[in-house]
């Protein structure tokens, strides 16, 4: 697909520097998350698809921010733009980086998550087939409001203008500017210099460029992406929030085509990110976040959060639980009403019934936490069976300390577990203990006061005459 003439390198750059004032935001437009990603990690990632010799992000508003995003990544360049004078100027600061680079500058938005990797393939594959100086991505939108519109003549691309700028007969066109280009490295910068800013805006527009190249008779074409969905852009809240369902449309989809039920997809969230495997039932209101992953033939109950979590096969989580940074092996039961927190483990076929919180605990196999009980920092052996009401007390004031529960043992109800403590192999706990001191193995722990039944009370009280008040 390469002429022999041009290099084949490709060049990434993404402009991601605007101050997306319109968000009304302390946070840089980039960096709003999309799917529980953000944007701009949409992008880096289509990106990465077309296997580019060099990738490089525009910065200017919040630069610090974004480069924070973006530090751990080997290979990727940052540029700051300072002041942001428009698009055109936002690629000038590029020149610098690119200098002697042959080939071609794809240039990419960091406020258009949803481009497909195939769609970049296309834009590539026409941009070299044509030996063109511009490539223009486009679409045709039912609402072209606020985006660059194409103007044509005998069927060729001859201007974009801009909303601001357009005729109210130029405003009736429909073919929108996605933002989304392939250039010719070669004569780039050149022309780029020769753009003015005389617009409503008074910036340097990047969509000059396209009548600059007109003008010097070099070739420009466009690439028409069918899915318009696929180039919106994120400019406010509203479009963030839009830009999301089509986002969580397009997960619940391929969930839904690799064997998951949606009970009610309308009502299912699901990031980008997450794993879910076959038959598993997924019911409404459930929100699946961050590096999350369900096995096969799970069900998850209506009014779910899962965050960060990895779910075995064949696990139940009963309505209203919110689990966070755990691990739940197959089998196992959780809920309804359930807290796991980070760095919890339950075990296979264990049982998390309901109003119980779980904090740096392991629950082991077979093991049951059936009601109102608050376990952290602890371990807890297999089929050990933790009764109602029991609570490790793992915090002085200062510091946490660990309960150890061992296999087998039997903690009574409405028991508490001072922390550090050990409760040895098959031991038991009496209901309504507070447990100081280590219980050995095969031991019975016993810690609350006697009980004395007061025989003949209740009628001498009732003989002695009206109550005081
Ligand atoms: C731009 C296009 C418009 C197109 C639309 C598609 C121009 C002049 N207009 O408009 O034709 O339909 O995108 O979404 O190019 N940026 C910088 N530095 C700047 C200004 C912007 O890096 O000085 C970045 C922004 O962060 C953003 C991108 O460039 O990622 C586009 O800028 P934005 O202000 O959103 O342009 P639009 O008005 O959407
Ligand atoms: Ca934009």
């Amino acid at each position: 697909m390469t002429s022999p003439s041009r290099s084949p390198d490709i060049h990434v750059v993404i402009l991601a520097a605007g101050q997306g004032m319109r968000m009304k935001s302390a946070l840089p437009k980039v960096l709003h998350l999309v799917g529980g990603r953000p944007m701009l990690e949409h992008v880096l990632r289509t990106a990465a698809t077309v296997n580019p010799v060099s990738t490089t992000v525009v910065v200017g508003h919040m630069a610090e921010n974004v480069r924070r995003h973006v530090r751990d990544r080997a290979q990727l360049g940052v540029v700051v733009q300072e002041p942001q004078l428009g698009t055109a100027h936002a690629l000038q600061q590029v020149e610098a980086a690119l200098t002697g680079k042959t080939g071609t500058l794809l240039l990419l938005s960091g406020d258009v998550p949803l481009l497909r990797p195939a769609t970049l393939q296309g834009l590539l594959r026409t941009h070299l087939e044509a030996q063109a100086a511009a490539t223009v991505a486009t679409a045709i939108v039912e609402r072209p409001y606020g985006y660059g519109r194409i103007l044509r003549a005998a069927g060729r691309i001859v201007r974009i203008v801009e909303e601001r700028d357009a005729s109210r007969a130029e405003r009736q066109v429909r073919e929108i500017n996605s933002g989304i280009y392939a250039f010719d490295l070669a004569p780039l910068f050149h022309a780029l210099r020769t753009i003015a800013a005389r617009n409503a805006q008074g910036e340097y527009y990047l969509t000059d460029l396209v009548a600059v190249y007109r003008r010097r008779r070099r070739p420009v074409e466009t690439f028409v992406v069918q899915d318009a969905s696929e180039i919106r852009g994120v400019n406010s809240r509203t479009e963030l929030a839009e830009v999301s369902t089509v986002m969580r449309q397009k997960k619940n989809e391929e969930l839904m085509a690799a064997g998951v039920t949606l009970i009610d997809p309308a009502t299912t969230y699901i990031d980008s990110d997450v794993q879910v495997g076959p038959d598993t039932v997924i019911h409404p209101g459930v929100v699946l976040q961050g590096q999350t992953r369900i096995g096969a033939a799970c069900e998850i109950h209506a009014c779910v959060r899962i965050a960060d979590t990895e779910i075995a096969d064949r696990v139940t989580v009963h309505n209203f639980c919110l689990i966070v940074g755990a691990r739940v092996a197959e089998g196992a039961s959780i809920g309804p009403f359930a807290h796991l927190r980070p760095d919890t483990e339950v075990g296979q076929a264990a049982k998390v019934g309901n109003f119980v919180e779980l904090k740096k605990t392991t629950l082991g196999a077979g093991s049951k936490a059936n009601h109102l009980s608050y376990l952290g920092d602890a371990t807890i052996g297999p089929n050990v069976n933790v009764g109602a009401g029991t609570i490790t007390c793992n915090y002085d004031g200062r510091q946490k300390h660990q309960t150890v529960i061992e296999e087998g043992a039997f903690i009574g109800s409405d028991s508490q577990l001072v922390a550090p403590v050990r409760i040895g192999k098959g031991a038991y706990v009496a209901a309504g203990s507070s447990i100081t001191e280590d219980v050995p193995a095969g031991a019975l722990g016993i810690a609350r006061g006697r009980q004395t039944n007061v025989e003949g009370w209740v009628e001498r009280k009732t003989n002695k005459g009206p109550a005081k008040a």
